[in-house]
C-alpha cells in the first residue's frame, strides 16, 4: 500500500477502505507517514467528503491509535457529555456535579480552550488548588466514592487525533463534518464510557454555522456511538451568541455556583436541564425525561448539587471554600462598564468576537502554549431580546490591564442594538437515532 495512492483515490472521490484508513491512521501516528502528505490527504477529505463506513472507520482506527481507558471497574452506567465547542459554555462545570448528585457516575474527561473557545479543564484550575491531571485509577477511584471526576485528557490517549488536530488547526482543515465527527468520537469512544450525550452547537460561535451541517455532524457522530455499542444522543444547541453571562475562568467558576445555589442565567440553566435529564435517563436513574429533570431541580433546591460540587473540589485537591466564598477565586485589577451608546433592544451578539475579546483580556489562549489569566472575563448585562437604555452598562469588563480599548472596539463592533430583537431559540434539535 502506498500513501500516495490513498490521497489520489480521495482526491478522484473515490471510498477508502477500512485496511486503507488503518494504515493512514497507524503511519501518521507512528511518524512513517510525513505531514505534508496528512495535509494533502486532508484537504482532499475536506472538499470531498467521507462516506459513513469510511467516517466509523476513522473513528475505530483514531480511538485504538493509543490508551484506551477502562472503566468497567466503575460501578453502573457511566455517562460522559460533550460540546462541539462554545463561547462561555458553563454546563460542564454545573452538570457534572448536578448529574452525580443524583447518583448517576459522571466519568468526564474534558480539555482545555483554544481561540474564541474556552475549556473546562482551564476553568477548574482557577480553583485554587484544583488538580486537573489525575491518574487513571484515582479517577476511577473517585468516580466509584463520588460518582463524579473530571480530568484532563490522558497523556496517550487518540495520539493520532492530537496530531491530526495540529495539523488541521494550521491547514484550514477544521470544519470539516468528517473530521470533526471522528476527532471527537475517537476520544470518547477511547475515554470508555458508556453513555455520551453530545451538544452539538450551531451559530456565529460555532464550528457549523448552519443548522443542516449541525444536524449532519450530530446524525453522524450519534450513529458512529451506536456501531461502537454506546447510547448516543445529541441535542443541537443554539451558539449564535454567548451562553450564560460569564465569559472567562474565575468568572465562569462564580457562574456555576450561582446556579447550582439556583440563580443561574435562565439560557444556561434550560441547557443544564435538557443536558442533565438526558443524562440522567441514559444512566437508568430516572425512566423519564421530566422525571429526571424534577430529580435535578430537587437536587438543587435541597442544596445537594452544591454539596456535591464541593466534595468534587476537594477529591481533586482543591479549596472547597470558594463555593461559599467566590471572593477567594482570582479577582481582576479594573472593573470596567462598556456604556450603550443608544436606546433599543439588543438584537445580535456575535458569540466568536465575543471569545476573541475575552481572550484579548488573557482569559483564553491564542495558542497553545499561551498562559491563562483566571482573574479576567467579560459579564454580559444584556443578552439578545433585552432592552437597554443609553448609558447603561451593556457588558463588565473584568480585567488586569487598566486599558481596554482594543478590547470595548471589539464589543461594540459585535454587539448591535436596534429597534428590536429576539430571543434566540435555545434548543434546535433533539437526535436519538
Ligand atoms: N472538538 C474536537 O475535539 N475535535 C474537533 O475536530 C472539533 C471540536
Ligand atoms: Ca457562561
Amino acid at each position: 500500500m502506498r500513501i500516495v495512492d490513498i490521497i489520489q483515490r480521495k482526491r478522484d472521490k473515490e471510498v477508502l477502505t477500512k485496511e486503507e484508513i488503518n494504515f493512514l491512521i497507524d503511519g501518521y501516528t507512528d511518524g512513517t507517514i510525513p505531514d505534508y502528505q496528512m495535509s494533502a490527504f486532508l484537504m482532499a477529505v475536506f472538499f470531498n467528503d467521507m462516506t459513513d463506513e469510511e467516517i466509523t472507520y476513522l473513528t475505530m482506527a483514531m480511538s485504538q491509535s493509543g490508551d484506551t481507558i477502562d472503566l468497567s471497574a466503575i460501578e453502573g452506567i457511566k455517562v460522559d457529555k460533550h460540546s462541539t465547542g462554545g463561547v462561555g459554555d458553563t454546563t460542564t462545570l454545573i452538570l457534572a456535579p448536578l448529574v452525580a448528585s443524583v447518583g448517576a457516575a459522571v466519568a468526564k474527561m474534558s480539555g482545555r480552550g483554544l481561540g474564541h473557545t474556552g475549556g473546562t479543564i482551564d476553568k477548574l484550575e482557577a480553583i485554587p488548588g484544583f488538580q486537573v491531571e489525575i491518574p487513571n485509577e484515582q479517577f476511577i477511584k473517585l468516580v466509584n466514592k463520588s460518582y463524579v471526576a473530571v480530568t484532563g485528557q490522558s497523556g496517550d490517549l487518540a495520539p493520532a487525533d492530537k496530531k491530526i488536530y495540529a495539523l488541521r488547526d494550521v491547514t484550514a482543515t477544521v470544519d470539516s463534518i468528517p473530521l470533526i465527527a471522528s476527532s471527537i468520537m475517537g476520544k470518547k469512544i477511547a475515554s470508555g464510557a458508556d453513555a455520551i450525550v453530545l451538544d452539538v452547537t450551531t451559530g456565529d460561535g460555532a464550528f457549523m454555522k448552519n443548522l443542516a451541517d449541525a444536524e449532519r455532524l450530530a446524525h453522524t457522530m450519534v450513529r458512529i456511538g451506536k456501531l461502537a455499542n454506546r447510547q448516543t444522543m445529541a441535542i443541537i444547541s443554539d451558539m449564535s451568541q454567548p451562553l450564560g453571562n460569564a465569559i472567562g475562568n474565575a468568572n465562569e467558576i462564580k457562574e456555576a455556583i450561582d446556579a447550582l445555589n439556583g440563580n443561574g442565567p435562565v439560557d444556561l440553566m434550560e441547557m443544564v436541564y435538557v443536558l442533565g435529564s438526558q443524562m440522567v435517563v441514559l444512566a437508568k436513574k430516572a425512566d423519564t425525561l421530566d422525571a429526571a429533570r424534577q430529580m435535578l431541580e430537587e437536587s438543587i433546591n435541597s442544596g445537594k448539587a452544591l454539596d456535591k460540587f464541593k466534595e468534587m473540589i476537594r477529591n481533586q485537591g482543591g479549596d472547597d471554600s470558594v463555593v461559599d466564598h467566590p471572593e477567594k477565586l482570582p479577582q481582576p485589577q479594573y472593573i470596567i462598564e462598556l456604556p450603550a451608546k443608544e436606546t433599543g433592544v439588543v438584537s445580535k451578539i456575535v458569540a466568536d468576537q465575543v471569545g476573541v475579546a475575552a481572550m484579548l483580556l488573557g482569559a483564553g489562549r491564542r495558542t497553545k502554549e499561551e498562559p491563562i489569566d483566571y482573574a479576567v472575563g467579560l459579564y454580559l448585562n444584556k443578552k439578545v431580546g433585552d432592552s437597554v437604555k443609553e448609558g447603561e452598562s451593556l457588558v463588565t469588563i473584568q480585567s488586569n490591564r487598566e486599558d481596554v480599548e482594543d478590547v470595548k472596539d471589539v464589543l461594540y463592533r459585535n454587539i448591535s442594538i436596534s429597534d428590536q430583537g429576539e430571543e434566540p431559540k435555545l434548543i434546535h434539535k433533539i437526535i436519538t437515532e
